[in-house]
């Protein structure tokens, strides 16, 4: 059977924390697609043109993983690319609640939807993209947590000291 996933996000910016759940999915999934939100709801720093660029780079030797952007409900484009397992990553226990609601609206939704949840490295426990974007505009040193790529496109825009 040919096993693919999706893994969905606002991604703005891609970090650490996102790429350890990419690339422990990549290991359990013959397809990985990185869906990119265009999120109405949040106001982005990047563009999502340059959030999927970024990524694309991130993984151009990987031929599991496939970088998209969408914009709407998940399970419309789950049922688009006729794909019906959702990757999220668990981090503190905090997470669970919504993405229990969200798993069952998915379902709602859409029956063929599974979610799958990945527990996030301790490292990583409590990041978050909006904490890199924050840490970032105070000069904070971030390179533990985002790629080099992440911190120049961040420097770019003048959103790191
Ligand atoms: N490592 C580091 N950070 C992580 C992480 C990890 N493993 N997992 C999540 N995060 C961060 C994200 O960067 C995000 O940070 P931010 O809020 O500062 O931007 C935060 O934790 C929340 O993550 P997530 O819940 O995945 O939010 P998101 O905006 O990245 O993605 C969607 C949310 C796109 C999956 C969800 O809104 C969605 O499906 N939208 C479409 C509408 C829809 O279908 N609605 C019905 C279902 S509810």
């Amino acid at each position: 059977m040919y096993n693919k996933a999706i893994y969905a996000g606002s991604f703005d910016p891609i970090t650490n924390g996102h790429i350890d759940i990419i690339r422990r999915a990549e290991k359990l999934f013959d397809k990985l697609i990185i869906a990119v939100i265009r999120n109405p709801e949040k106001d982005p720093v990047f563009t999502i043109e340059e959030r999927i660029e970024l990524i694309t780079e991130l993984f151009k030797s990987s031929n599991k993983i496939e970088v998209e952007g969408f914009e709407g409900l998940t399970a419309e484009f789950a049922k688009k690319k006729d794909s019906f397992t959702l990757i999220r990553g668990l981090r503190a226990v905090s997470d669970f609640d919504y993405e229990f609601q969200m798993s069952q609206i998915n379902r709602a939704l859409d029956p063929r939807i599974e979610s799958v949840c990945l527990m996030t490295d301790a490292k990583y426990l409590y990041l978050s993209s909006s904490l890199i974007r924050q840490l970032a505009s105070y000069g904070a040193n971030i390179s533990e947590f985002v790629p080099k790529s992440v911190e120049t496109a961040l420097k770019a825009k003048g959103h790191l000291k």
